[in-house]
């Protein structure tokens, strides 16, 4: 934690690092100051450090990081989850609750596109009591993340997640068509022209961020095909930036939607489109 501390100057990333490499709460490490550190857990903490140091996002140089309840391995093929994207599940999960309520003659089917780790479907997998989840994506290196961290998952949740592959609603199995209860998405949605720090766009995989000229562009695409897929009672849940909330939210009812609104995250910046069949 001292080297951390020194060679980042940050208290709490040496903190972090340290709990990763020693598999300890800094509670524990704190009980045991005066140990011996076994020379393999410090030539792990001093690779982290040193691609830390590089300008790696801290997540990335740890391989894994929290998502809600979930501990989701993370590397260079998928986005960072990000706190804005924990409000998006909670959304999805009263969305999906209300939709429940209502419905009792089979087992709900969530639907995530572009799953990238798998935050989303697998947090829906896991929190929801009963629910079939689907986790897509376009890119295969996306969809082995998602896959080994629903090996991580358990047993109880991980047999109603199915991933596949492809773009947007082309990776679904037809059958679905007409049945999905709740479509939940965190698309691209930066725009050609718009910059992002340094961190962010040397690191993370830009199919992940950038949409195209406008950033409303993959939003569109799910936006306009959601109808189609959803039950008569379903909903979908599509997180955005908030100047893009009043064109989504317009978006929603041009495409047939009954009700259209726009939630807050945590920061009280319009987030999330919840659009109601
Ligand atoms: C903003 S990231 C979200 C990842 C994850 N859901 C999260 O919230 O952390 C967008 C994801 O959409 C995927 N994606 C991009 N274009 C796609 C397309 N045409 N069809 C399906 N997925 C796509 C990317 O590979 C990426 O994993």
């Amino acid at each position: 934690m001292a080297e951390g501390r020194e060679r980042l100057g940050s208290a709490t990333e040496a903190r972090r690092i340290a709990e990763r490499a020693s598999g300890w709460t800094v509670g524990d490490l704190t009980g045991h100051a005066s140990d011996q550190v076994p020379e393999r857990v410090l030539d792990f903490a001093r690779r982290i450090i040193e691609r830390r140091a590089a300008g790696e996002p801290l997540q990335y140089a740890l391989g894994t990081w929290g998502f809600r309840t979930l501990d989701l391995l993370v590397d260079r093929r998928v986005l960072i989850p990000r706190p804005e994207t924990e409000v998006v599940v909670e959304v999805a999960l009263d969305e999906l609750q209300a939709i429940v309520k209502e419905r009792t003659d089979r087992v709900p089917v969530a639907v995530d596109l572009g799953t990238g780790s798998g935050a989303i479907a697998l947090s829906l997998a896991v929190e929801a009591k009963r629910i079939e989840v689907w986790a897509t994506d376009a890119s295969a290196d996306a969809l082995a993340v998602a896959r080994a961290n629903l090996a991580g998952i358990g047993g109880r949740a991980a047999p109603r997640v199915s991933l596949a592959q492809g773009h947007w609603f082309d990776a679904l199995p037809p059958h679905l068509r007409g049945s999905i209860d709740l479509i939940v998405s965190n698309p691209p949605y930066i725009g050609d022209d718009e910059s992002l720090p340094g961190e962010v766009s040397d690191w993370e995989p830009a199919s992940a961020l950038r949409a195209g000229p406008t950033g409303l562009e993959d939003i569109e695409v799910i936006v306009s095909g959601a109808p189609g897929w959803l039950a008569s009672a379903g909903a979908l849940v599509v997180e955005l930036a908030p100047h893009q909330a009043e064109a989504a939210r317009a978006m929603a009812l041009g495409a047939g939607f009954g009700e259209a609104r726009v939630e807050r995250d945590l920061a009280g910046r319009e987030r999330v489109l919840v659009a109601r069949t």
